[in-house]
């Protein structure tokens, strides 16, 4: 008998990834039209667009968004180049390829950068960052990733925020998988910027970045960033007085990420959608370990987005076999990136709930009887 796979509201195989990930038809339908940059259509889409996103983080009456065409790295190089002054320096909190990646961008752009790192798996260490930050009063900057989705981990942004603060230097996040599920609140958070994108917790297509910006500390940018494209004030000023971008929007992206922003209001924001995030890496967690896998991460620091599973031993688990076996399933999962061990990842984001995650979980028992793996079953 021939199952059918599992599959999308638009026949396609379900993304358990970090996004780009599974987006509701409606989104995708969204873009089915045309619209001219300079309109005044798409102009108030846009304006729409930008005036929910502070909100989510209740930053409305602080904070302006301001888009960045590209993929999210396009908007943390832009956050990073546009916020640490040329003769700033930053402390990088790196635990994970993310933060790498920002240490690269402002070892790029020539920026003084020095680095915490802790394992992967092990959130930054708040004594050793307050010795690090009495020590250097060159330090005008702290950089930090919300959750580094290379294993998964919900890095203590609040508490950082707070360190930061006291020792009166600014902090910007990446918060390019957490933005929209897991909860900020920059009433209470202080930060300067805080960066995400269009194809993650907010679930819409790929190609915008933004980044929501304290205005007193974007006011302070002019003239700071060393490239055109990626200059955050230049776009808010120029967006500012005309409503239009620079040079060419990602429109349908755009149209598509305003429908988003109603699908992830109608769930209720960030409570609505991260609870179903937490919800789905329960069920993910508790039925792979009924499985005999076992997640890299403690439970106190797992946030619900993405689930490192530690690779089975069994020789006869072969994870491209086992890609492949499950993608003929209906079931895209996604390889490991850790450093610290060999693992592969799961994701719980995007327009996916309890049955798909079932789904899922009754494909890998069915894909492991195939392949003849056999693992020891834990308790979650
Ligand atoms: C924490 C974090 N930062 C930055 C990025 C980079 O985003 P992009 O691949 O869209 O450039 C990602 C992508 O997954 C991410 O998870």
């Amino acid at each position: 008998m021939t199952i059918r796979p599992a599959a999308s509201e638009t026949g396609d195989p379900l993304l358990l990834t970090p996004g780009p990930l599974t987006t509701t038809k409606r989104v995708k339908e969204a873009m089915v039209h045309d619209w001219g940059s300079r309109d005044a259509t798409f102009i108030g889409v846009n304006k729409a667009v930008l005036e929910t996103l502070p909100k989510i983080i209740h930053g409305q009456d602080d904070f302006v968004a301001v888009p960045m065409q590209g993929s999210g790295t396009f908007a943390v190089e832009a956050m990073l180049t546009t916020f640490v002054p040329r003769n700033g320096k930053a402390l990088m909190l790196i635990n994970g390829a993310y933060g790498h990646r920002a240490k690269k961008i402002l070892d790029i752009a020539g920026r003084a950068t020095i680095v915490h790192e802790t394992p992967e798996d092990t959130p930054p260490n708040l004594v050793e960052i307050e010795a690090i930050l009495a020590a250097d009063p060159a330090i005008t900057h702290v950089f930090v990733v919300h959750c580094e989705t290379t294993s998964g981990i919900r890095n203590p942004v609040e508490a950082i925020a707070a360190l930061v603060a006291r020792h009166g230097r600014r902090l910007l996040i990446d918060a390019m998988s957490a933005f929209g599920a897991l909860p900020l609140d920059a009433r209470v958070t202080p930060f300067d910027a805080v960066a995400a994108s269009s194809n993650k917790c907010i679930q819409g297509v790929p190609g915008l970045g933004f980044v929501v910006c304290r205005k007193s500390a974007l006011a302070q940018t002019r003239g700071a960033a060393t490239t055109l494209v990626l200059d955050l004030h230049d776009q808010a000023e120029v967006l500012g007085k005309t409503g239009q971008y620079r040079f060419t929007p990602p429109i349908h992206v755009i149209v598509a990420f305003h429908q988003a922003l109603q699908e992830f209001l109608a769930e209720g924001g960030v409570a609505g959608r991260g609870g179903r995030y937490e919800d789905n890496a329960r069920i993910l967690i508790d039925g792979m370990a009924k499985l005999g896998f076992a997640p890299l991460l403690a439970p106190a620091l797992q946030a619900p987005i993405i689930v490192t599973f530690h690779m089975p031993k069994d020789p006869a688990f072969v994870f491209q076999r086992f890609y492949d076996a499950l993608k003929e399933r209906g079931y895209v999962i996604y390889p490991g990136k850790l450093t610290v061990a060999d693992s592969f990842r799961i994701g719980c984001i995007g327009a996916l709930g309890a049955a798909e995650m079932r789904g899922a979980l009754a494909a890998i028992e069915d894909v492991l009887a195939e392949m003849g793996v056999r693992l020891a079953a834990k308790a979650a």
